[in-house]
């Protein structure tokens, strides 16, 4: 008996056991068998690798949950996997992730479909109709929250405040309708769903989820299929033409309405999971760094002097270099996203040191720009602080010259991912939090209810999927500003 035991487990160590072959990258497959790494990666990507980065430099492999993963850390080498999409494929993973969160399966060619049209709705004097949206949205989802005559302090958590006024807006804009419409639902309803959802969305991405929670994810996906039914579904003001050709593209491609909604729910995910907590780290700093909150409420009083049309900042050309140089800053230190292809061919990458090495088919690769360019300090000194004029040069223009050994760099931050993958909202989602800032910063007195309170720490373990999370809520209070 102990000897069949003996040869199934010489077997299965044979049949998984991987070699690292000549030219390959350092291979480090943890002492768990098939696990490998994955409850490391899992608990905190981002001290994880950084140890990793340490213990074998800017490339390596490494195990975790029966798949090898090569991880590049090196900012000058990120064009190779960013710009090879022959051999390193973005559309597989991220099929993957649709089917395991949204129980969605769409064909390949489906999603590069439908982000060509999305970038078609999302640039241009399409953006610039979608901003006046979303502005006049905010406005008025802000003033149901603080009527302009009231008097007295309202105090609510920062996170909550910024996530669910964002959500909403963003809900009204794209998916809704105008707020009172009686075809759209209710922002509010389905914001109390969605949050339910998105607490659940990284075990779903990782497959961790148990029996009972797995119950629950399935609840609540399908009471948001049916909250978002109508969603598109009419080419009036119940909903942005983006989703409207969205729904016409689905349909014109044969699929169901059941597949629909799912496509819509990913969409919701897709547009609104990002915008709220970086709003939320934004003014968070903000408040938290006094010398900074004047420097921008000083470029934003510039900009409301100026402006008579009551709807600023929607013109594109209008600059806030401060405002900007804060949203770079505040990126730097809270986006986290793994950017992950598919090997679906051998692939020799060329590092930018000279070096080269063997990419396996059937592995995955994945830079981190968190660990570097972010928050590398030989880019970025004291790396860890919040300097919100990181990103301004002496006089004021925008800096753009960082250096790694010597040499300037391309990407000396990448929240948005890059090349034909990178964020199709980036501009969307700038303008959205610049507008929410804006109105809150000059239509209404907001303050620290504790003065000396800090922001909260980041959730190292919410790395991945674009912002990090924070560790509990910021406390403020905020009032309409009376007239001076
Ligand atoms: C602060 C807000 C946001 C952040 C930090 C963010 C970040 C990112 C990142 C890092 C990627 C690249 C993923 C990769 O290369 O693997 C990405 C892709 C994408 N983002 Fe965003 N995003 C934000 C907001 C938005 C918004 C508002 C929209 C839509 C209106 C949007 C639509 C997309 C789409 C469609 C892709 C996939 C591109 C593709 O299929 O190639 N994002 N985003």
């Amino acid at each position: 008996m102990i000897w069949i035991v003996l040869v199934l487990v010489l077997l299965c160590f044979l049949l998984t056991h991987r070699w690292r072959f000549n030219r390959e990258p350092p291979l480090d497959r943890g002492i768990i068998p098939w696990l490998g790494h994955a409850l490391e990666f899992g608990k905190d990507a981002s001290k994880f690798i950084t140890r990793m980065k340490l213990k074998h430099g800017n490339i390596f492999t490494v195990r975790a949950a029966g798949r090898y993963v090569t991880l590049l850390l090196d900012p000058h080498t990120y064009d190779e996997v960013i710009n090879d999409p022959e051999s390193l494929d973005f559309g597989r993973y991220a099929q993957l992730l649709m089917e395991r969160v949204f129980n969605l399966r769409l064909p390949l060619h489906q999603p590069e479909k439908a982000k060509a049209m999305m970038k078609r709705h999302f640039r241009g004097s399409s953006l610039s109709t979608l901003n006046s949206t979303m502005w006049r949205n905010l406005e008025t989802l802000l003033k149901n929250e603080m009527p302009l005559n009231q008097k007295n302090w309202k105090e609510e958590g920062l996170f909550q405040l910024s996530c669910g006024l964002l959500f909403k807006a963003g809900y009204l804009t794209l998916f809704g309708g105008e707020q009172n419409n009686n075809n759209g639902t209710d922002p509010s309803r389905i914001y109390k769903e969605y949050k339910k959802f998105e607490g659940l969305v990284s075990s779903l991405a990782r497959g961790t989820l148990g029996k009972e929670e797995q119950r629950a994810a399935e609840g609540v996906q399908r009471q948001l299929w049916e909250l978002l039914a109508p969603a598109g579904l009419k080419q009036d003001s119940s909903s942005s033409p983006w989703l409207h050709a969205y729904r016409r593209l689905l349909q014109e491609d044969g699929f169901d309405e059941e597949t629909q909604r799912k496509a819509v729910l990913m969409q919701l995910w897709a547009t609104q999971s990002n915008i709220g907590p970086a709003a939320f780290w934004l003014v968070g700093y903000l408040l938290t760094n006094p010398e900074a909150l004047m420097a921008v409420k000083r470029e934003f009083g510039q900009i409301s002097q100026m402006e008579g049309s009551g709807t600023p900042l929607v013109d594109k050309n209008m600059k806030t270099p401060m405002f900007d140089s804060v949203l770079e800053e505040t990126l730097r230190l809270t986006a986290a996203p793994f950017i992950t292809r598919e090997v679906v061919r051998d692939k020799t990458l060329h590092m930018a040191d000279g070096r080269d090495y063997l990419l396996r088919k059937g592995d995955r690769v994945c830079l981190f720009p968190f660990v570097s360019p972010q928050m590398d300090p030989e880019i970025h000194p004291e790396p860890q602080k919040f300097k919100f004029d990181r990103f301004l040069n002496k006089d004021g223009s925008v800096k753009k010259d960082f250096y790694k050994g010597g040499k300037k760099l391309k990407y000396y931050t990448m929240p948005w991912g890059a090349g034909t993958n990178g964020c199709v909202g980036r501009q969307f989602a700038i303008s959205t939090i610049r507008q929410f800032v804006y109105m809150l910063l000059t239509n209404y007195d907001l303050e620290l209810c504790e003065p000396n309170a800090q922001i909260p720490e980041r959730d190292t373990s919410s790395c991945g999927y674009g912002m990090l999370q924070p560790e509990g809520d910021l406390l403020v209070r905020y009032k309409p500003r009376e007239a001076h």
